[in-house]
């Protein structure tokens, strides 16, 4: 038996009842529920279908996606039960990527929290929240990899690394569905979907929707992981990717995702496209809408979403005998058991609860926990001086156009928020500074000078920025620099618009935009001392901020509590602890910039500037601004040096390798101890360094704390040039330390 072979696994009454069902199926409703309309509440593409109350009549919807509201999920499902011959009930899908109502950081913000246990909360507070909505599978989480922060969605994912992608990625799986036989007992658990399979984030120049290709060491390797993690911690569904892998689209690649997703990983569940997924492949150049349709079915993808090749095209493809039965029967199938799993067959109004959706929906308790994973997510970049926490007391200018706007808070993919419910940053530091501040506040620039850019980076109707605006720059400036030389401290809240980053927001230059950062220079000549609370959902060129700017807090975009949050932070309530998961590089030319890179044959020494014939660049180091794992604190942690149990272990073995941290100041606070480890000798080349192991620990003021990490064989394997598993004998380094870069060093041996 195959793992490809569903209805022979799983569950005997779950089968039986398929069966039954199966056998009284047309062939036009098998195809039915293979069939995946956007409800045109939200969309991402062009298509929408049309007539759906009457395709859900006829048996031609499989289920529906982005509807929001539980009493028109309601009606919809109605439909289904009760006007369809079959009385089938609907999946209904959304993408809840980051929360529901009571929203979390963007992923990379969450990412940068390195917290397991918060990451899994935050997924089981938006499965409460999406359930007690009508909605029963959400399309997350995403996981692709990516090392080039000028691809937009590069904010929607847990950034470059592959073990830290890997271990959100299983949280989140288990907040939204539950851990193994729980899974989808509640019915507050809703089904995951892993995204976007395979290999999306690696798109070339960081354009989105562009070519990937890459080789299968480096895949697996560096890319897969995560995507694995998630099917083994259960995920039902899997979302094949727009881009082509090994030059056939994901959509239609069979070795994707037959082979390697369900023969080799063992996923029993089923896979979805991405919106037109199908479609597209007719611009990607393989086949007519006709064709397309066949070889996605064959390569083993079971639901279309929104193109409706599928409902159009395959009773044809069987008749001319592109396509099986057998193919069309086991797409149906796999449909059917996530219904069954969900306990749609049992209750198909079990995610319809008019009554949690009044009860379990932003609710103070899901907000108050928001607020402190929002304080988690933000990494403390730059701190001269003491600068934060900022004292409470005094006058304090909050300048740029971010600081007063709600809408911009939740970040991309917020789809369920209601915009105007989050607190504006001016707002959320009023109520945390209390009324022995006085804050005064100033616009003091547009977004960017070109309106049209502007327009195309605040679409989707969020921030209007210039809307109502009737001042020339040079008075917003002006009107800045009045508040500002008025106060003793500035906050400058500037960086990137919510929708600069997220699906097709791909950019070349990533500096904060031109007037925003002549703004941020005029501060800084104002002599005052100027925070950055930086916006942005990716890396940002930073290099003349770093050099300039007294304090610089990223924030990412910490959703409908992040401005409380970035208060709590910034008065010194709590003490910012998150770690970059993405490097931040000098300039846009060093991408793509990543700390697991290999040696080279010419490496330079290590902090070495320019040199000959090496590796290196004529205008700048190697060195990235922020290295991935950075992130400051208010509180100062040393490192003793890394102390081995031995030195020398065997395929059975183990050792532990530990450091003693300190907390040398007069405030506790949160680290992020990170582990690395690099195969110095092997039958293929390997990375620097690559991160195995990560702890998250409180340490007091004054105290000490040792934390071990237990390194076994099976964490040195890596995937050989056939692409097998293995690990090698040899010489390793470990590496301990509080970010990639500034770690302490001691070397064992596999024998
Ligand atoms: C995105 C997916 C998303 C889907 C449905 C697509 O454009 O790539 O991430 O889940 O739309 O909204």
């Amino acid at each position: 038996m195959t793992a490809c072979d569903s209805q022979k696994s799983g569950d005997a009454s779950m089968n039986k009842f398929i069966d039954k069902l199966m056998d009284r199926m047309t062939l036009e409703e098998k195809i039915g529920q293979l069939n995946l309309p956007s409800s045109g509440d939200i969309t991402t593409g062009q298509a929408r279908s049309n007539n759906i109350a009457d395709k859900i009549r006829a048996g031609a919807v499989g289920g529906l996606f982005n509807i929001k509201g539980v009493e028109k999920i309601q009606e919809v499902q109605r439909i289904a039960v009760e006007e369809s011959r079959l009385k089938i009930p609907l999946l209904f899908g959304m993408d809840v990527i980051h929360g529901y109502e009571t929203v979390f950081p963007i992923p990379l913000g969450m990412a940068a929290t390195w917290d397991m246990k918060a990451i899994e909360q935050s997924a089981r507070i938006a499965a409460i929240e999406a359930s007690a909505d009508g909605i029963c599978w959400t399309f997350s989480p995403m996981v692709d990899i990516s090392r080039d922060p000028r691809w937009g969605r590069v904010s929607e994912g847990s950034g470059e690394d592959p073990f830290l992608g890997g271990e959100i990625a299983k949280a989140m799986v288990y907040g939204y569905q539950g851990k193994g036989d729980s899974a989808y007992r509640e019915k507050t658990n809703i089904m995951a979907c892993v995204k976007h399979y395979a290999l999306y984030g690696a798109a070339e120049a960081g354009l989105d929707y562009n070519t990937t290709d890459m080789s299968r060491i480096r895949m697996f390797n560096e890319y897969m992981y995560p995507y694995q993690a998630a099917v083994d911690a259960g995920a039902g569904s899997v979302m094949s990717s727009f881009n082509e892998v090994d030059g056939i689209p994901a959509t239609a690649n069979k070795w994707l995702i037959t082979d390697v997703l369900r023969k080799q990983w063992g996923f029993g569940g089923f896979v979805v496209t991405d919106y037109t997924g199908i479609m597209e492949m007719v611009n990607h150049g393989i086949g007519d809408m006709r064709e397309v349709s066949a070889r996605a079915l064959s390569a083993g993808v079971d639901m279309d979403m929104v193109s409706e090749g599928y409902l159009s095209t395959l009773q044809q493809s069987l008749k001319e005998g592109k396509i099986t039965e057998k193919e069309i029967d086991q797409a149906c199938r796999r449909i059917l058991e996530a219904k069954y799993k969900l306990g749609l067959f049992d209750n198909p109004y079990k995610y319809c609860d008019t009554e949690r959706a009044k009860t379990d929906i932003y609710t103070d308790e899901h907000r108050s926990i928001a607020r402190r994973i929002s304080a988690e997510s933000f990494v403390l970049l730059k701190n001269d001086k003491q600068t934060l926490p900022i004292k409470k007391k005094g006058k304090i200018a909050v300048v740029g156009p971010l600081a007063n706007t709600s809408s911009n808070m939740p970040g991309t993919w917020s789809v369920a928020v209601n915009m105007e419910a989050p607190a504006t940053l001016v707002e959320g530091l009023k109520e945390v500074a209390g009324d022995k501040v006085e804050i005064v506040y100033a616009k003091g620039s547009h977004l960017m000078s070109d309106a049209a850019y502007e327009e195309r980076a605040t679409l989707f109707g969020r921030t209007l920025y210039r809307d109502k605006e009737k001042r020339s720059d040079i008075q917003m400036l002006n009107e800045a620099l009045n508040v500002a030389h008025g106060a003793d401290v500035v906050v400058a809240a500037l960086g990137e618009s919510s929708e600069m980053s997220g699906e097709s927001s791909s950019r070349t230059d990533l500096n904060i935009p031109d007037v925003q950062k002549t703004l941020l220079e005029e501060l800084v000549k104002t002599g005052k001392p100027v925070v950055l609370v930086l916006f942005t959902g990716r890396p940002l060129t930073l290099t003349w901020e770093d050099k300039n700017v007294s304090a610089i807090l990223n924030v990412w975009f910490g959703g409908t509590e992040a401005a409380y949050a970035i208060g709590d932070v910034l008065f010194g309530n709590v003490n910012p602890g998150g770690k970059l998961p993405v490097t931040f590089p000098q300039n846009v030319g060093q991408i793509p910039l990543f700390y697991n890179h290999k040696n080279t044959g010419r490496p330079l020494a290590e902090g070495g500037w320019f040199e000959k014939f090496r590796a290196n660049y004529l205008d700048v180091t190697n060195e990235p601004l922020y290295p991935f794992g950075y992130g400051l604190s208010y509180a100062q942690f040393d490192y003793s040096d890394v102390r081995l149990s031995t030195d020398q272990i065997d395929r059975n073995g183990m050792l532990t390798a530990s450091v003693t941290v300190t907390n040398n100041s007069e405030c506790d606070g949160d680290e992020i101890v990170q582990l690395y480890i690099r195969d110095l000798v092997g039958s293929v080349t390997r990375p620097v360094k690559e991160l195995k192991g990560f702890e998250k620990v409180t340490i007091r003021a004054g105290e000490s704390k040792d934390i071990s990490f237990k390194i076994t064989p099976e964490m040195l394997k890596f995937y050989n040039s056939d692409i097998q598993f293995v690990n090698e004998v040899g010489e390793f380094e470990v590496m301990i330390g509080t970010n990639s870069r500034d770690v302490k060093k001691a070397t064992f041996s596999l024998k």
